[in-house]
């Protein structure tokens, strides 16, 4: 039976009558793949359903080459089949990095043959889904020759999963989609989320969310307790973890988890969790022992300390270095890592400051296997924000980049938000401008590096809430596997993948998907560099879907006079932790780009601008501006009824509409709000004044 949820990128649509489809089954009808690895029945699988599907017939699965035919496909290393030995170069095979592969086209004995090949298993996972990616988009295949790296070594999905409890932690999609409980049951979704994410070359899942106990959970409230994510470390669920490990492990991709710096005390029962205790050193060594006894290929742990209500070296009068570092020698001899997040909170009340101050000091001093996993901005994932300065910074300690690809700021799955050009935004940024050329996606590419992605699919038919949050998954992958692709690239890849190549549709999806995130900028922020202006709530995870900029006057700085904070030599001299010629260039007004004027800068009102607006009324004009982009874009997706399925463009033109009105809620809620305290009318009258 067809399982009831959302294929994703992965459809498979029958390719029609003509050439094209002709030249896939001369080539694709046969596959002979090879037998060794537990990948390869992941390969076999997946052939069997792609080439299926898009074939319209049943490609025959040979064990040995076959003689009669015109063509094949051989998916295999050179070492396991004579064929692919035959077509590459050994040596180049050889030295490609973990997960590389190559696809050709060559000769044998007189018949044409497509050939997948790698060194390792996972290579010839992600070289097969390539050659279904290419046919999904109609490319042809009978003249190719294509190499591919992965250019970050690790490429995570952080899965903000609370097990037990069922719900997902930023997860805009319903419910979670692993039973912690069930398992070592499996269910077939599980696989059907290995195979998407290894489609985009994933490899390696954090299975439970950062915070693995309740943050403000009352001392003693045993029931709520019981549920927290840090019991994922019991012997009990180790054990049923076991099975979930090995599903992934098919598809070459790691097994984590999130774990709680306090586990000694709550798993072990010591009586402290001090990372420079001989007790706690053994009994994480002792842990670690368990876990790979259990999953010999975990990749390792994942944590969040010191940092809202979860626990850390803090709380022991240890540092940072000391806390990751601990774990780090546990893991060593498995070959493990720590994922470290520099997410933590300290002694500053603008938390923009915090990061640097606390992680730069430290560089050098982790541990070898610690990877220190920094948010790409220096707030909370908010829709635009300057890059992490700890980026470039620290050059003897290996660092992860975290991006959120769950929706928390950015409307929540609710409302459309491309992702993509944000994080190119991110990776292109060139962290020292003086010459050396390091831009931050140079940063992730050494061993002990990689790329950390803040995902939430859940329970819901289209596994991201939003049919188009599903770009965000698949962007934020193939950015991962390789960050010089453009958006364009990237976005056209995806739509054609997902609704099918016809010229007009991919061109109204694509220029919709390239619309979303300046609109939600505009309209949520005003577009010169104000953020945090969410709806907070007093429960923890209340909103952030609201506007509530009474609530933040300390992230934006809004006084009668002005509006903007100065993270500047003037103010908190946030600017001048960046390297020279940044902290120069944000430092003046006159070079801070205008985007991100006013988390540099406490202008006044009045300011003008380049254009010789002034401040307010530039925040006024953006925040329509923003909302009548998003009617726009609205308008654009319903000319596409018809022409592609009637679910989808149901669903999304329905959440279109709630963007729309939501969108002119912020636009009110925020203009009204700078009005109150600017007393400047909109020279064009849309913003309510008090007469
Ligand atoms: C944000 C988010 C939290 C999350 C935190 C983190 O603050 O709202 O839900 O726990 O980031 O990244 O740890």
């Amino acid at each position: 039976m067809q399982p009831d949820y959302d294929d994703c990128w992965l459809r498979y649509d029958e390719v029609p009558d003509g050439d094209l489809r002709e030249s896939y089954r001369r080539l694709c009808t046969h596959a002979y793949v090879a037998e060794e690895s537990r990948e390869l029945g992941a390969v076999r699988e997946e052939l069997r359903r792609g080439l299926g599907g898009m074939l319209g017939r049943d490609p025959h699965l040979w064990q040995h080459p076959p003689r009669t035919v015109d063509g094949f496909l051989a998916v295999g290393t050179p070492g396991d089949m004579d064929v692919v030995a035959q077509a590459v170069d050994e040596d180049e095979i050889a030295d490609l990095d973990e997960g590389g592969y190559v696809i050709t086209t060559s000769e044998w004995e007189g018949i044409d043959t497509l050939v997948v090949t790698a060194s390792s298993d996972s290579g010839l996972v992600y070289g097969t889904f390539h050659l279904l990616r290419l046919m999904a988009a109609r490319e042809p295949v009978a003249d190719v020759d294509i190499v591919e790296e992965p250019a970050s070594p690790d490429r995570l999905i952080n899965h903000w999963d609370n097990p037990f409890r069922g719900s997902m932690e930023r997860g805009y999609a319903g419910q979670s989609i692993f039973d912690f409980e069930r398992l070592p049951d499996l269910r077939e979704r599980y696989r059907d989320y290995a195979r998407l994410l290894a489609s985009v070359g994933i490899n390696g899942v954090i299975l439970n969310n950062v915070n693995t106990q309740i943050p403000g959970r009352e001392e003693g409230n045993e029931a709520m307790e019981e549920l927290e994510g840090w019991r994922l470390l019991e012997t009990r669920y180790l054990e049923k973890l076991t099975g979930l490990a090995s599903l992934f492990r098919r598809y070459g991709i790691q097994t984590y988890l999130s774990v709680n710096f306090g586990a000694p005390e709550k798993v072990g029962d010591l009586d402290t969790s001090d990372p420079n205790d001989s007790e706690v050193e053994q009994w994480w060594a002792q842990k670690a022992d368990e876990v790979y006894d259990l999953i010999p290929d975990f990749g390792g742990f994942l944590v969040k300390a010191d940092s809202e209500g979860q626990p850390g070296p803090y709380n022991y009068d240890a540092d940072h270095v000391d806390g990751a570092n601990v774990l780090a020698r546990a893991l060593e001899p498995h070959g493990g890592r720590v994922w470290w997040r520099a997410f933590v909170y300290g002694s500053h009340k603008d938390r923009a400051v915090q990061q640097y101050d606390t992680f730069e000091p430290l560089d050098g001093e982790f541990h070898d296997n610690v990877t220190v996993q920094v948010k790409n901005g220096p707030i909370d994932f908010q829709p635009r924000e300057p890059i992490s300065p700890v980026f470039g910074q620290m050059p003897e300690t290996d660092l992860g980049l975290e991006l959120q690809i769950t929706g928390e700021y950015t409307g929540q799955h609710v409302h459309a938000c491309y992702h993509v050009p944000m994080w190119k935004e991110v990776l292109e940024f060139d962290t020292d401008p003086e010459g050396h050329g390091k831009r931050v996606k140079d940063l992730f590419t050494d061993e002990g590096t990689g790329m950390a992605g803040v995902g939430g699919p859940g329970e819901d038919r289209n596994w991201t809430g939003h049919y188009l949050a599903q770009a965000n998954l698949y962007g934020y992958a193939r950015l991962a596997w390789d960050p010089d692709l453009t958006t364009a690239e990237i976005t056209d890849e995806w739509v054609k993948q997902t609704f099918g190549t016809d010229p007009d549709v991919v061109e109204t999806v694509t220029e919709i998907m390239h619309g979303t995130w300046p609109a939600v900028i505009d309209y949520s922020t005003g577009g010169i560099g104000l953020m945090h202006m969410m709806y907070n709530g007093s429960a923890y995870l209340e909103n952030h879907y609201d506007p509530g900029p009474e609530e933040w006057p300390g992230y934006t700085g809004i006084t009668e006079d002005g509006i903007g904070k100065d993270r500047n030599s003037k103010g908190n001299g946030y600017a001048q932790q960046y390297p020279e010629a940044l902290a120069e260039m944000y430092d003046d007004p006159e070079s801070c780009p205008e985007e991100l004027l006013l988390f540099f800068h406490h202008l006044p009102w009045d300011h003008e601008l380049d254009d010789g607006r002034t401040v307010v009324q530039t925040l006024y004009d953006n925040l329509y501006a923003g909302v009548e982009e998003t009617q726009r874009l609205r308008d654009e997706w319903r000319t596409l009824e018809g022409e592609i399925d009637d679910e989808r463009w149901r669903h999304v033109a329905e959440r279109f509409d709630e963007q729309v009105e939501h969108a002119g809620v912020w636009r009110d809620r925020l203009s009204e709000y700078f009005y109150e305290h600017a007393e400047i009318p909109d020279e064009q009258g849309r913003v309510p004044t008090d007469d």
